[in-house]
């Protein structure tokens, strides 16, 4: 199986490219900052070093929130061929903290309390009612660096002037005394594979590593580990980091990373957090093929099936994998040749868990 890993060539994209190279017999280690992507009158297409890009079995693309729409494209191009742990719009969501936040309130995950404001006069109304301290976040930051902490209104109005000149969309949120700790987990498929607790330097309140912050391995209650595993699932990425922050009602997400640093992790807990994701790569790769086998052998015989048998009033049985598509399901063309239903006339449509059954009213 061919497997590709695009990504922008850090220590911990290599670490990735050693391990998956001990499950798939090729894998290509491809420099995002050398692809392209063509759309237009012909197919949407991507062009690595200027040659278009061959097929592989899986692609695991990841980078920072800089390439954000040339990850969700090149995932687009490859969609339902290719076996891919993130999914095409998890670039958009996963890389802007407003979006991440959207989809876990969606999913009734919790978080902390977060404020969106149109303008700087709006966001010094909410600077007059919220309880101190807060925090002051850009959509986009990593390792800490776009988040800023005020303890009073003087420091909140002062930042939020800052901010005004940057024009950079921010948000106002709930601060969370953890006394600079906060937990991440690395969840593979529906797993966490490894955690820690982050502690901040003295006098800081950020626990990234990048500022500073030290690491200490720790096991996960199940409620955790539930509310990592849900956050992965609510953004649509089988693989990610996931930031939370302990309170005394339980854990709240403050971040999901699609491209999490693994050093830190790993020399922390000591789990060979690369190996984890390869493994599962190539388990995923393996049963995405099967499906797709099946899949096109379920298709031959139902176009066999039809052209046995012809009629349309004899009953026939198709069995395949259901395309759902924002939870709506999508019957195969066939069937609805065969049903001979057409628009405008009335059904009955029976549904229970596990069966549905449709017919003329
Ligand atoms: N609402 C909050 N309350 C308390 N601390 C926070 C809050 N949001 C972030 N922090 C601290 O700042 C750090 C960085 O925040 P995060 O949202 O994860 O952004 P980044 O992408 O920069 O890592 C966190 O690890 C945590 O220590
Ligand atoms: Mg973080």
């Amino acid at each position: 199986m061919k497997a590709a890993l695009m990504s922008m060539g850090s220590k911990s994209s290599q670490m990735t490219l050693v391990a998956m190279k001990k499950y798939f017999s090729v894998v290509d280690d491809i420099n995002i900052k050398n692809m392209e992507v063509m759309l237009g009158s012909k197919e949407l297409s991507i062009l690595y070093n200027g040659e278009k890009l061959q097929k592989y079995d899986c692609i695991y693309a990841k980078g920072s929130f800089r390439y954000a729409p040339l990850l969700r494209s090149i995932t687009t191009a490859f969609y339902g061929t290719t076996y891919m742990p993130i999914k095409p719009n998890t670039f958009t969501i996963g890389h802007d903290k407003l979006l991440t936040q959207l989809a876990l309130q969606y999913y009734k995950v919790p978080m902390p309390d977060t404020y969106v404001v149109s303008s700087i006069e709006a966001a010094k109304k909410i600077l007059e009612q919220i309880k101190y301290p807060i925090i002051l976040k850009f959509p986009h930051g990593t390792q800490g660096k776009g988040v800023m902490f005020a303890e009073s209104f003087a420091a909140a109005s002062s930042m939020l002037d800052a901010i005004e000149t940057l024009k950079q969309p921010f948000l106002i949120q709930e601060y969370i005394e953890t006394e600079g700790s906060d937990i991440r987990a690395i969840v593979v498929g529906d797993k966490v594979v490894a955690a820690m607790k982050r502690k901040a330097v003295r006098g800081e309140k950020r626990a990234n590593i990048h500022a500073g912050g030290k690491g200490e391995p720790i096991v996960l209650d199940a409620q955790s580990k539930k509310i990592a595993i849900d956050t992965a699932k609510s953004i649509g990425a089988e693989i990610c980091a996931v930031d939370m922050l302990e309170t005394v009602k339980g854990p709240q997400v403050i971040e999901a990373n699609l491209s999490p640093g693994l050093q830190g992790i790993t020399s922390v807990t000591k789990i060979d957090v690369a190996d984890k994701i390869a493994k599962y790569l190539f388990e995923k790769t393996k049963e995405f093929i099967e499906k797709g086998k099946k899949t096109e052998t379920s298709k031959m015989l139902v176009d066999l099936g039809v052209s046995k048998e012809g009629g349309s009033e004899t009953e026939q049985q198709i069995i395949t994998n259901l395309d759902i598509r924002s939870e709506r399901i999508l019957l195969p063309k066939i069937v609805s040749k065969l049903s001979k239903f057409d628009e405008k006339e009335d059904v009955v449509i029976k549904a229970s868990k596990g069966k549905i059954s449709l017919e003329r009213y």
